[in-house]
């Protein structure tokens, strides 16, 4: 019998990615067995990891903080979505076994608000804080996704500016300073794209910027997304999300491409909300 494929999700620190359990809850939807295990790898190992893992038979990887970037380098060839973003979250294997990059995180972001949460994005004025990887991710999805304007507002402004250039719509995409905060008005979708959460930090966002209908989303998940949510629910936000559903969508994403089907992302969602 031939060995089952392997996968593997690489980051530092990744020993409580949820990626395993989400890939092997897939695959028992296809009946296909698979191993599917993480990979910590310090960021000056990290290339040379990833080369390993394919040499060794490796089938896919997805790569998480703080390798996006630099998987997006080390790919042979990059999709139209890892090239906007900069930043690769799925590798796959080419035929001839070099490697294709490509970022999943805004098409897992868009399908989550507009089919999981039934959200019509559609002539939202959007605010994302945060201009980073995970921002330069999401942001043309968001767009894409018909929002109306979108607001990026970053600590360091420099950065804000850098990415609305790189989309490249002054009518629809502006920058604001994150000291100014307070003066903005109110927005019907907000986007916590910061790792503030993740980093054990919380954010001082004044409660004005939440609209009467707002939904607010927070890419991050569970302990990381508490301090947004709980600011979020304070100012009245309608919704407010975390994004463990953009985890099982940009998931169900990297399965589609390394084995050609898509799996139900409900159940799997359901299992882990439960879980939490
Ligand atoms: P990621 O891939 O998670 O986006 P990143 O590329 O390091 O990680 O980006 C982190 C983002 O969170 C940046 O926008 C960062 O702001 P700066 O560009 O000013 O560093 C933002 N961020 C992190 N901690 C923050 C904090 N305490 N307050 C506000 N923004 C913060």
């Amino acid at each position: 019998m031939s060995q089952p494929s392997q996968f593997a999700v690489f980051g530092h620190p990744i020993a409580h990615s949820l990626s395993p359990r989400i890939h092997q809850a897939f695959a028992r939807q296809f009946g296909i067995a698979l191993e599917y295990r993480t990979i910590d790898a310090a960021p000056e190992d990290f290339a040379a990891a990833v080369h390993g893992f394919f040499a060794a038979g490796g089938a896919g990887a997805n790569v998480t903080l703080p390798h996006k970037g630099a998987a997006f380098a080390l790919a042979d060839e990059r999709s139209e979505a890892a090239t906007r973003a900069g930043s690769a979250n799925v590798l796959t294997l080419l035929p001839d076994g070099r490697l294709a990059a490509h970022n999943t995180d805004g098409d897992g972001l868009v399908r989550d608000l507009t089919e999981r949460h039934r959200a019509d994005l559609r002539g939202h004025d959007a605010l994302m804080l945060g201009a980073g990887g995970a921002a330069r991710g999401v942001a043309w999805s968001l767009l894409d996704a018909g929002v109306q304007t979108l607001t990026i507002v970053n600590r360091t402004p420099e950065t804000a500016d850098a990415l609305a250039d790189a989309i490249g719509e002054p009518a629809r995409v502006h920058t604001r300073y994150w000291d100014d905060l307070a003066n903005l008005g109110s927005y019907d979708l907000i986007v916590n794209a910061t790792s503030a959460g993740v980093l054990g930090g919380g954010l001082q966002l004044p409660l004005s910027l939440v609209g009467a209908r707002a939904l607010c989303y927070d890419l991050a998940y569970g302990n990381a997304a508490i301090g947004f949510l709980a600011w979020a629910k304070a100012a009245g936000a309608r919704y407010a999300w975390d994004g463990l559903g953009m985890l099982v969508e940009t998931a169900a994403d990297a399965f589609a491409l390394w084995h050609g089907r898509r799996p139900d992302t409900e159940p799997v969602y359901q299992a882990l909300r439960t879980a939490d």
